[in-house]
């Protein structure tokens, strides 16, 4: 088995686990990137086969729509609910407290609102994604109004972190998120030593939208991993 086929194959299987806990008549938060996909698939499939009723859904970007719709979930956003029972959302970087650092797919805006709303949030990652400290493996990715890039990247700055704008694939220039905005990735020399002190000190940067440190958020960690060739789940 390669290395890309074992992480595919891990995705599956925590994406599978988490839908498993999905019950009918439930508001359910879906999450985006490449795990979160699998998850929407199979709530989709849960649905069709009629072995769940009642199901809405609430995406957390323009990708997680476009796969709802396609599985024929049907979709609300937060405005439309009194509440979402569970979200389901991958991460980039989990810590032993179960913080997260999430915005690998420029989502995080939307998924911090969906995610901190649900009662009851599952992450879903491959066993890459446990840090020691946040920081070290992934930039930090803050969503900034295009009218502000310079301003908050020198803020940014001088409060210790190297700032990037992350620029798009496929297409000239930067990326652009679902909001119409732009993301700068921070480094943060050694990771980031106090995460929820700087999830406040960014944000209240004028011209942030919000960043992608999660903290706090996440009640359960499900995490994917081929061990001795068998993919299996554990939870965190
Ligand atoms: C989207 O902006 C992100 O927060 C994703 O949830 C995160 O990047 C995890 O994506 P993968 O499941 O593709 O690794």
């Amino acid at each position: 088995m390669s290395a890309t086929d074992a992480a595919t194959i891990a995705k599956q299987q925590v994406a599978r686990a988490a839908i498993a806990r999905v019950q009918s008549g439930t508001v359910v938060g879906l999450g985006s990137g490449s795990t979160a996909a699998f998850a929407i698939q199979y709530l989709g499939e849960r649905l069709q086969s009629g072995d769940l009723k009642d199901i809405v859904g609430v995406p957390t970007s323009f990708q997680s729509e476009v796969l709802a719709k396609q599985y024929g979930i049907p979709l609300a956003t937060p405005n439309d609910v009194d509440r979402i029972h569970v979200a389901i959302d991958g991460a980039d970087e989990v810590d032993p407290a179960k913080n997260l650092i999430k915005g690998g797919g420029a989502a995080h805006t939307r998924e911090k609102i969906v995610d901190c709303l649900a009662d009851e949030f599952i992450v879903v990652v491959d066993g890459s994604k446990m840090v020691d400290k946040l920081g070290t493996t992934f930039l930090l990715p803050v969503e900034v109004l295009p009218q502000a890039l310079a301003p908050v990247t020198r803020a940014i700055a001088a409060m210790g972190g190297q700032p990037t704008l992350r620029m798009a694939v496929k297409k000239a220039g930067p990326v652009v998120t679902d909001q119409g905005n732009l993301v700068l990735d921070v480094k943060f020399d050694n990771g980031i030593d106090d995460p929820a002190a700087l999830e406040l000190a960014l944000n209240n940067i004028p011209g942030v939208l919000e960043n992608g440190l999660f903290i706090g958020v996440a009640d359960v960690i499900l995490i994917g991993e081929i061990v001795d060739g068998q993919p299996q789940v554990r939870e965190a």
